[in-house]
C-alpha cells in the first residue's frame, strides 16, 4: 500500500518536472517521509508549489531510505509544521546541498507558512506552520506570462469571476472578483491554491497535480483545465491587478 502511495507520487512529482522551464532537469534531491504523512495528502499540496516556484523537483523515499532531507516526527532537525498529533521536523543529511536549503527555507518564508496552513481536508485546516524566524522573501517574483494568464483567466475563470472589465457582465453574481480576491493579505495562496479549495475541486483539473474525477461524480460543468504553467501565467496575470479599494464609497456611474 505504502509502495503503491509513494509510486503515484513520484509519477506526479516526475509529470510537474516535466513542466519545468528547460534548465531543469536533474534540478532535484530525496526527501524521506513517513507513510502517514504522505496518506494524509498534504505533500501534494505542499510540494507542487514549490516545484512550480522554483524548478526543483523533490523525490519522496520511504522513511529509512537514503535522503538528502528526512522529514519525520522524530525531534531532530528544526521544526517545520505540526499536526496530525505530532510536530513535524526537517533535518538536512546533505548540507551542502543547495537545492535542500532552498526548500528549507521557503518552508519556513511567508508564502511557505502560508502554503503550509492552506491546506485542508473536509475536517478544515491539518498543519500548523512552526514558529520560526520567517525571513523577509521581498516582493513577489513575477515568472509568469501575463498576457497569456489574462488570456486564460478569461477563458477558464471568466465563467463564473470578473477578471477584467470584459468580463464585467458575464459572471455569476456568487463568485468574487479577482480585484476583490487580490486586495486579501493572502491572495497569493488563494490563487495558487484554488484548485485545491471550494467550489473547484469538482471541476478542475490541473494536469499532474489533481487526482482524476470519481467516475461516480462526473463534474457538473465543462471541466476546467490547465497545466501549471498555465496556474503560473494566471498567478502573473493577478499579481499585477490593481486591489479593489475596499473602503472606497460606492461610486455612481
Ligand atoms: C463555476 C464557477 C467558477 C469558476 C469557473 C472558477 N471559480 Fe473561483 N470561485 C467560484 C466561487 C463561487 C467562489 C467563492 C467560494 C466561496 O466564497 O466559498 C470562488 C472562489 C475563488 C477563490 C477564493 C478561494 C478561497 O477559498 O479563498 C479563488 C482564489 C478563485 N476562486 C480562483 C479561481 C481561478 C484562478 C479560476 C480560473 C482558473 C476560477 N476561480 C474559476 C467559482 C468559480
Amino acid at each position: 500500500m505504502c509502495c503503491r502511495i509513494l509510486l503515484m507520487m513520484s509519477c506526479v512529482l516526475v509529470l510537474l518536472a516535466g513542466t519545468d522551464r528547460g534548465e531543469a532537469q536533474s534540478r532535484s534531491f530525496r526527501m524521506s517521509v513517513p507513510d502517514t504523512l504522505v496518506a494524509s495528502g498534504f505533500l501534494k499540496h505542499l510540494l507542487p508549489r514549490f516545484s512550480l516556484k522554483n524548478s526543483i523537483r523533490i523525490e519522496l523515499v520511504a522513511a529509512d531510505a537514503e535522503a538528502e532531507l528526512q522529514l519525520s516526527a522524530v525531534n531532530i532537525g528544526r521544526p517545520v509544521f505540526s499536526g496530525l498529533g505530532e510536530t513535524w521536523f526537517l533535518e538536512t543529511r546533505d548540507t551542502g546541498n543547495d537545492l535542500v536549503v532552498r526548500f528549507t527555507d521557503w518552508l519556513a518564508s511567508d508564502v511557505g507558512r502560508r502554503t503550509i496552513e492552506t491546506f485542508k481536508t473536509e475536517t478544515g485546516a491539518v498543519f500548523v506552520a512552526a514558529v520560526a524566524e520567517a525571513e523577509d522573501t521581498g516582493p513577489i517574483e513575477v515568472t509568469g506570462d501575463i498576457v497569456q494568464g489574462e488570456k486564460l483567466a478569461v477563458i477558464h475563470c471568466g465563467r463564473c469571476h470578473m477578471v477584467n472589465e470584459a468580463t464585467r457582465l458575464s459572471t455569476i453574481g456568487s463568485s468574487p472578483s479577482f480585484a476583490v480576491m487580490r486586495s486579501f493579505a493572502d491572495w497569493q495562496a488563494r490563487f495558487e491554491a484554488f484548485f485545491a479549495l471550494n467550489p473547484h475541486p469538482s471541476f478542475t483539473i490541473i494536469d499532474g497535480v489533481t487526482e482524476p474525477f470519481d467516475e461516480a461524480r462526473p463534474p457538473p460543468m465543462v471541466p476546467v483545465e490547465l497545466t501549471l504553467t498555465d496556474l503560473e501565467a494566471i498567478l502573473a496575470f493577478v499579481t499585477q491587478i490593481p486591489p479593489a479599494d475596499l473602503g472606497a464609497p460606492i461610486q455612481y456611474q
